[in-house]
Parts: C-alpha cells; structure tokens; sequence
C-alpha cells in the first residue's frame, strides 16, 4: 500500500505546520520501541480535497471502512429533533454502500477525510495484545491516534451557530473550513458542557471532540460567585478528556480555550479515578497543552500552574478516598512527607516533623491524645515547615486539618450505614498539606506551616467515655459529653500550639459537622472567622477556584451554649441541637486569641456525587485549590493580613 497524498496537509496552514512536525518528532520519540512501519501506511488519505487528496483506497472500493469515514458522531443525549436528512448519517449507517456513498459524501461536502486500517487488521493487532492493542495500533502506523479536544462558544444569538476559540478557528482553517460545517449538520446547536465527536478529520488526530463552553465572557456571576468562564472551561474539557478515556485515546491535546489554567484544571481533575487498589484500571490518558491557533504566551505557564493546582486537588482526593487501613495515621504522614520531598527537590526549604504518641503527651496535649488512645493505630502529630519568603523571621501562615483517618464515632459510635465515608475524616489534614505540597511546587514566596494531629476515633477499653473531662494544651478542661464530636478535640491543641510560632495568619480545615452538610450541601465551605480581611481573602480566592465559601457566624450567641458546662470549662457539644456547625465553631474559638483566624468547616463538601460536573464521584479533595489561590494572594500581598 501507498500513502496517496499530493497535498501535504500540514503545509494547509504555517501554524500547523510547525505544529505538525513537532508532533511527529514528538511521536517519533514516543514510539522508538515500535516496529517499523510495514510496507506503507495503515492511514490512507482518500482524495477530493484538502489536506488528503489520492487514490481510492482498496478497503473503500471493496466497501469496507464506510463507517470510519462517517465524520461526525452524536455524543448527546436525547438526539436533536428530526431534520433532514443528512448523507453523513446515512452513510453511517450503511457503511456496507462503501465507496459510492463515501465519494458522494466527499465530494458533497468537499470533506477531507483519511481512513484508517482495515478493520481486520485492526482486530488482528488487537488479537495480538489484548488490552493494549489499540495504543499497538498507535505506535506502527503513521495514522496518529492523538485525540484533540476544541472549545465552541454558544451563539449570542439564540440558536445562531457556535463560535470557534482560536485554536479552533485554526483548525478549522486548516480544513477549510470543514470542522464548521460538519459541526452545523450534526446536530443542534453544542450546548454548554456537551461534546461532539468527529473521526477521521486530520492525520495528527484520529478524532476531534467540540466542546460547548457556553457563552464567551460570562466572567464573574455575582449570584453564583464564582468565574463562569472558568467552570464552563473546566467542565466542558473533563468531559472531553473522559470521552476520550472511554475510547482509549492514549494522549489528548487541549484547546486552552482562552484559560490554559481552567483547561489543565478540568482535564486533571476530570480524568482522576482512585484506582490504585484494583487490579484493572482505566487506561491512562496523557494530556498537554494544543499550542496551535496562536496560543498566548502565558499560555503555556497557565497550563503547568493548572496542573499542578489540579494534582494538588487530586492528591487531597486520593488520600481521603484511601481506605483507612492503608491510609493511617503513619501512613499519611508517610506520603506528605514524600511528596513534600519531590516538591521541595531539596531546595532545603522544606522540613518535615512526624511528632509521636511521646512528644504529643511531652507536650500536654491532653485533649488530642484523649481521642488518639482509643485507638490500637499510633497517632502522629504532622508538623510542616516550609521557608518560601527569602525572610526567614517573616510571621508563617500556618494551616492546620482535622485528621481523623477513621471517626467510627468512639464509645457514641456511629450507626453503621455509610460509616466507610468517615475513612475520608482527615480531609482538613489531606487538603491543607495537599495546599502546601502545591505552594512548594509553585515556590510561593511565604513562609507556610502545616500542623495535622493524626489519628483514630475507636471504641475500646481507653477510649473517651460520655462524661470524662480531659486538659487541652492551653489548660482548659474539657467535659466529653459525646465522643463522636472528637474532631474539635484534636484541633483545640493544634489550634493552641500554631499561636507558639507568632503567625500572620490560622486557617483550620475540617471535616467536622454533619450540620455543616445539612446547612449548605455540597455548594461551599462553611468559614467562621473573626478577620473581615481573611474573609475577603478566601472569598476572591474562592471566585477563580469555583471551590467556593460561605461566611457563617462566630456569635457569643454559640459560645454560651458550650462554656455552660457542668464538670469543666468548656463541654465538647452545644447546651441545644441546632446549630452544630457554630457550636462547633465556638468551641474552637476557645482555643484561639490571635486576630486572624479563620476555621472552614469542609464537611459539606467532602465528597462528590455528580454536584460539581468536573469531578467524579467520590472524595473531592475540597477546598484545596482555593487554600492554594488564598496563599498565592497572600503570598503577592504581605500587607492586608
Ligand atoms: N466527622 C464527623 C462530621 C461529619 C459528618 C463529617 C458527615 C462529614 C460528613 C464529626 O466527627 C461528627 O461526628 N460530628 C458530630 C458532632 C455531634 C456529635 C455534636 C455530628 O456532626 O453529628
Ligand atoms: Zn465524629
Ligand atoms: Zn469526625
């Protein structure tokens, strides 16, 4: 077989060009391992245009491969309304008629289509390696088997036709304008978050996939209070990016769709799975930055900053979604300190103290422990340094998490029914050091400490028991009236020992109230704070991230309910029922005397069912982006907190 091309298609546009000949050196380089290619290409550009033009290929003329040819297919769902009829659909779904309809359907819509192997041949290199045959396929033929995903606003007018971002305005181009017109007979109008696909188009990408980004410059929605822009990118490139998941595409470009951040924020956080224990996974997608169509410069920064703002998220959701006895308290402290590691790249910035059971009870912590001795798991108190401010004496921002790694509720144990999800109780713990892991690798010029009191919440024959009182840190006694509200326990001593490095700034993340889910649900982060600058700064940095917050109230209103305490100070349940999430927060206030603190409860948002579109379902490793975007900003502001 022979390669029939007259025109070279990467010669259709400059911009291309260049595109297209680093891709293949790039796919050279991937595919040093592969077989020659055999006698010829299993790409066979058919003729009638642009950039293919040549011979009718043989697997055509004996009517097989009519259905590779079929350019568009239907990823939403319910299909349009009836319509024409269209030649595209027909051919699809006669791919028996073969040529006939093919060259008419070409020469119709002058459509540049190249088709790839037989499909026996594909079968046969299936056969040959089962499971990885299709990126086999990838690495010996010239066909390319990269996915590309482009972006297309909504129309301003209702049902007018979609627009192009400019990577696909170039593509389209560089089709002559055919991606356009195969977008506008396919089906209605793309809404917002669907796809469509196209196969066959280019021979750098075996399919392309639309995506809808809704309308272009939504910018801020001051109801919803997040960047509209962003989560319409976000959304529209995770689903793009699992598409191409399903079908096995091994690497997919991406449109930066005029936010390269919010582009690499939704192919990373859309593609995570937590599949580490199971002996199947999904196949890996690699994803990068599409950088034809005239890219922005800052582009290609924005992109590695969404990268890592995503890893950090995911590194957060894999540790809560690790089941507790892998992820124990050992465990955790383990891993943050190995990823803290590659971080850091021994920049000698970073320092890593893995306090244990005798160093805790050295410190008096007696609060933290009462819940840690219950359990046969040793507990660990995480201590982060991290320099990033040339000042070594620049006051820290210190971010303190609950770190639960199972809250079976103690002696006040939990009824049984959903009780795994408390495996996901160290959330405060996973996203405030997944936060610093990211500000390492972001080299955020602020001095950051990180402070986790790690360990389990079990019934046994040490455990807490209703009634006990125990000593915090600070002095104070605490009356336990009920074991299952152990997380303001161990956080009353962490909370106590930040103020010992003089920080600028606590900020505490926690898992801690079942009232905090019935409050908001999954919508936002419940923040209790006695500093309106902290706030504004959570907030702003809430807004970019769409990982939103919501300010609650640190009245003395709740505090009264929990220093009316029979045995001892302070009593570790309000005096009432309702509002559990600021009793809960009064009882922490207890802990604190500096200005600037503010206490997230993350309870709400500990986990995703479909609620937030670009991630699965699962642990969600909330609200670690908007920590990461609320240190940035301190970092580029030392002076408003
Ligand atoms: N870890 C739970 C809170 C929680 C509930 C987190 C649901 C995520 C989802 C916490 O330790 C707890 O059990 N709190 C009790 C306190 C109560 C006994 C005063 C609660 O909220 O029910
Ligand atoms: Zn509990
Ligand atoms: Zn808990």
């Amino acid at each position: 077989m022979h390669v029939y091309s007259e025109v070279n298609p990467t010669a259709v546009n400059g911009a291309y060009s260049q595109e297209s000949a680093r891709r293949t050196a790039a796919r050279a380089c991937r595919s040093e391992r592969r077989a020659p290619p055999r006698g010829g290409s299993e790409a066979l550009p058919l003729g009638g245009g642009p950039p293919h033009r040549g011979r009718l290929p043989p697997a055509i003329a004996a009517g097989r491969g009519g259905d590779h040819a079929a350019a568009a297919g239907q990823a939403e769902a319910p299909p349009p309304a009836p319509r024409p009829r269209s030649h595209g659909r027909l051919l699809r779904l006669c791919p028996q008629r073969g040529y006939r309809e093919a060259a008419f359907w070409r020469n119709a819509l002058s459509v540049p289509i190249s088709i790839p192997p037989p499909l026996e041949v594909v079968l046969e290199k299936r056969a040959a390696e089962p499971g990885r045959a299709f990126q086999n396929w990838h690495h010996t033929g010239s066909w390319c088997l990269d996915g590309l995903i482009l972006g297309a606003f909504a129309s301003e007018t209702e049902d007018g036709p979609c627009q192009f971002t400019k990577a696909g305005e170039a593509f389209n181009s560089c089709l002559s304008g055919k991606l356009k017109e195969l977008l506008a007979i396919s089906g209605p109008p793309l809404k917002k978050g669907k796809t469509r696909i196209f196969h066959g188009l280019h021979q750098d990408f075996s399919s392309v996939i639309v995506v809808g980004l809704g309308k272009k410059g939504a910018g801020v929605n001051k109801h919803e209070n997040w960047n509209e822009d962003k989560e319409n990118i976000r959304t529209a490139v995770a689903v793009g990016c699992r598409q191409f998941q399903d079908l096995e595409v091994p690497c997919v470009e991406v449109d930066p769709c005029g936010d390269a951040q919010a582009a690499a924020e939704g192919a990373i956080l859309g593609l995570f799975d937590y599949d580490e224990l199971k002996t199947k996974k999904k196949p890996k997608v690699e994803v990068q930055l599409h950088k034809s169509g005239g890219i922005e410069a800052q582009d290609e920064d924005l992109w590695k900053k969404g990268c890592i703002y995503a890893d950090g998220q995911n590194l957060a959701r894999s540790l809560m979604e690790g089941p507790a006895n892998y992820i124990t308290p050992t465990r955790f402290a383990a891993i943050i300190k190995e990823e803290l590691g590659k971080a850091a790249a021994q920049s000698g910035k970073v320092t890593v103290h893995t306090r244990d059971k005798s160093w805790i009870e050295a410190q008096k912590m007696g609060s933290f422990f009462s819940v840690a001795k219950g359990s046969d798991e040793p507990p660990v108190f995480l201590e982060i340094h991290y320099q990033g401010s040339n000042d070594a004496s620049e006051p820290p921002l210190i971010f303190v998490g609950k770190g639960i790694t199972f809250d079976s509720g103690g002696i006040s144990i939990k009824p049984s029914a959903n009780m795994d999800a408390m495996r996901a109780d160290m959330g405060g713990a996973a996203t405030i050091s997944s936060a610093i892991v990211t500000a390492v690798k972001l080299k955020l010029p602020l001095n950051m400490i990180g402070l986790t009191p790690l360990c389990e919440n079990m019934p046994s024959g040490r455990a807490n028991k209703p009634g006990d009182v125990v000593t915090a840190m600070n002095g104070k006694t605490i009356q336990v009236d009920n074991t299952d509200a152990e997380g303001r326990l161990v956080l009353a001593d962490a909370l106590f020992y930040a103020h010992s490095f003089k920080p600028r700034a606590i900020v505490d993340a926690a898992t801690l109230t079942g009232a905090m889910v019935t409050a908001l649900g999954s919508a936002a982060t419940g923040v209790f704070t006695n500093s309106c600058q902290l706030w504004n700064q959570l907030y702003e940095a809430s807004i970019v991230t769409g990982d939103r917050v919501w300010r609650m109230p640190l009245f003395e209103h709740y505090t009264k309910q929990v220093t009316d305490c029979q045995l001892a100070d302070v009593n570790n349940v309000g005096k009432y029922k309702s509002g559990g999430a600021c009793t809960a927060a009064a009882f922490l206030k207890e802990f604190v005397t500096i200005s600037n603190w503010a206490h997230l409860d993350i309870a709400g948002v500990m986990d995703n069912i479909d609620e937030v579109p670009y991630l699965r379902k699962g642990m969600a490793g909330r609200p670690t982006r908007t920590l990461v975007e609320f240190a940035t900003r301190l970092s580029q502001d030392k002076k408003s907190i």
